[in-house]
């Protein structure tokens, strides 16, 4: 028979008598516990005041790589090493899985690309990934634009009316979730042809859109599966609320594959890959999948890719947005820099996606935004089966299998070994190739190399120093289409308005700042949740732009 975590089996590791052994033999079965790890002590404040993988960082300061977090009978190991990082995302990909974070979000996400079993995740994969080909990315830039409009015409009105604060002259606009608004919008439309309009209207299905996110959220931070216990799902408001709003939105998925299967054309993926999108009534994600030849998929399957992509594609690309509009309020000669780019590239047109290719600069402070920001922060795996990690400039661990990991891709993105000035926003390091000259051996990196290749930065130029997408076989599907979103997206709001911090707002975000000394660098505060959120929100001042 076999074994549950076996590679290649359809099983995710989910045989809880296995783990709890593995995490028992980590704490109890002798220190040093035979994975050579060291054991991090601190204060469960630390890590548990909402930004954690601050916490993490402040660890593997003292730690290196990896080293071992326990809470309770719960053990993980956090990596913040490339080399080992490459190792669990690439060379031994198929060791890992994605554990926990499966378990949490199976109940919404179903067999979607994230939690999938291995099985399902090579078959569904390969189905995905060709639909996000290159015509398809050309038109989604039209549909950007289209999607930006309701944006720009709701900003235009709140600048407008001029009710900013006392010493400040504009609108006052809550800018997080604006964005988060404008990526539901075009999200909705190219995945699955389906009209939110949420930047100016609330709807019910809106409303099931949020709760399926926040829920996904608080269980990635909740430690205990309190939503399996018997009876939960009846008896908790929450839990009754939250599976009353995931029905409604399973209706309209529902409704939504009927149709797009009712009208289904099939072809092959070479003629699909040539269709004219400017006459294409539906260029959604859904259509291309249902169109596939040899793909009669079940309506279930195709239920559960879309709600991963709704859930994936949406407050990964908005996070980056409220981070690039801070950021670059907070360096206005950088701004100005930008906006000359706007200016002069695509001025009061809508971007194309050959002005993208062309505005390097807005470009780079995308890159830039996601090296400060990665979304998420921490990707988390489970060990299927015990391997060696490598040295790297870390140490040389044994992980032991049912063992759960933290892979921060916040530490490896300020790491002064590879970033110097680390926690400073330069988008022009990725032009000048500003990384450290004296990038250790061991990481297998060349600087020279990387100046000389011209490469936009990703995993493979920095070798595995920089992940904004992941990296290997499990790397994000939609890494272009959020960099194409995101790159629209600022130029069709940076071109029109200026911003300045809501004054009267910082004050009331602010915590404390003896325990919060990284809020000095960050007025509106930084809180997780499977991304990294504002802590109250990114309050702004907008006026129009004089041009
Ligand atoms: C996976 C980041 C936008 C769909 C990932 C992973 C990262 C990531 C780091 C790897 C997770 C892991 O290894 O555990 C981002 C960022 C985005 C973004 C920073 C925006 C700036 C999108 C969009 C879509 C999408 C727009 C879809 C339309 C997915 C899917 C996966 C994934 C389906 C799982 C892939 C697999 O397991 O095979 N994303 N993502 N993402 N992303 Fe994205």
């Amino acid at each position: 028979m076999m074994q549950p975590g076996t590679p290649g089996t359809d099983c995710t590791f989910a045989d809880g008598a296995n783990v709890l052994r593995t995490n028992i033999e980590q704490i109890y079965g002798g220190y040093p516990s035979r994975d050579g790890c060291p054991l991090a002590t601190g204060e469960i404040t630390d890590i548990a005041d909402g930004t954690m993988f601050i916490g993490l960082q402040r660890y593997a300061n003292e730690y290196g790589s990896p080293y071992k977090l326990c809470f309770g009978p719960k053990s993980f190991l956090v990596i913040s090493d490339p080399i080992q990082a490459k190792h669990i995302l690439r060379d031994a990909n198929s060791m890992y899985d994605k554990g926990i974070l499966a378990e949490i979000l199976k109940p919404i996400m179903g067999k979607g690309l994230i939690p999938a079993d291995p099985v399902t995740w090579s078959v569904r994969r390969r189905a995905i990934v060709p639909a996000f080909h290159k015509a398809w990315l050309n038109h989604m830039v039209g549909l950007f634009g289209y999607c930006n409009q309701g944006l720009i015409d709701s900003l235009y009105e709140a600048s407008a009316k001029n009710d900013a604060p006392a010493g400040q002259s504009g609108g006052k606009i809550e800018m997080e979730e604006k964005f988060c608004s404008v990526a539901l919008d075009i999200i909705g439309l190219s995945v699955f042809n389906y009209e939110f309009g949420s930047v100016t209207k609330e709807s019910p299905v809106i409303k099931a859109v949020y709760s399926a996110l926040v829920e996904a959220e608080h269980r990635s931070m909740t430690p205990a599966p309190y939503w399996d216990l018997p009876l939960a799902n009846e008896l908790v408001p929450r839990l009754r609320k939250f599976n009353s709003d995931l029905q409604l939105l399973d209706g309209v998925l529902t409704d939504l594959i009927n149709r797009a299967k009712s009208s289904r054309q099939v072809d092959d993926i070479e003629e699909l890959e040539k269709r004219d999108y400017a006459n294409v009534k539906d260029p959604s994600l859904l259509r291309f999948l249902v169109d596939m030849r040899g793909a009669d998929i079940d309506n279930k399957q195709l239920r559960d890719d879309l709600m991963t992509m709704l859930i994936a594609g949406h407050e990964t690309t908005a996070a980056v947005l409220t981070w690039a509009l801070f950021e670059l309020t907070k360096h206005p000669d950088k701004l100005a820099k930008v906006q000359n780019e706007i200016d002069t590239v695509i001025g009061d047109r809508t971007p194309t996606y050959d002005d993208i290719k062309s505005m390097q600069y807005l470009r780079l402070v995308v890159a830039e935004t996601l090296r400060l920001y990665p979304e998420p922060p921490l990707l988390i795996r489970r060990c299927r089966t015990e391997n060696v990690l490598p040295k790297g400039g870390g140490r040389e661990a044994t992980v032991i299998r049912g063992m759960d990991i933290f892979l921060s891709l916040y530490n490896l993105h300020h790491d002064e070994r590879f970033w110097p000035e680390p926690n400073e926003f330069i988008p022009e390091r990725w032009e000048t190739k500003y990384v450290n000259p004296d990038v250790p051996e061991w990481a297998g990196y060349d600087p020279e190399k990387w100046m000389n290749t011209n490469l936009y930065p990703n995993e493979v130029a920095s070798d595995f120093a920089y992940l904004p997408f992941g990296g290997g076989p499990r790397k994000c599907v939609g890494d272009e289409f959020a960099t194409l979103e995101a790159t629209v997206t600022l130029a069709m709001v940076l071109r029109r308005f200026k911003f300045e911090f809501d004054s009267s707002k910082l004050a009331e975000s602010k915590v404390d700042i003896m325990k919060h000394p990284e809020d000095l660098e960050h007025p509106v505060g930084m809180r997780t949740g499977a991304t990294i959120h504002t802590r109250k929100g990114l309050h702004m001042v907008i006026k129009k732009r004089e041009m």
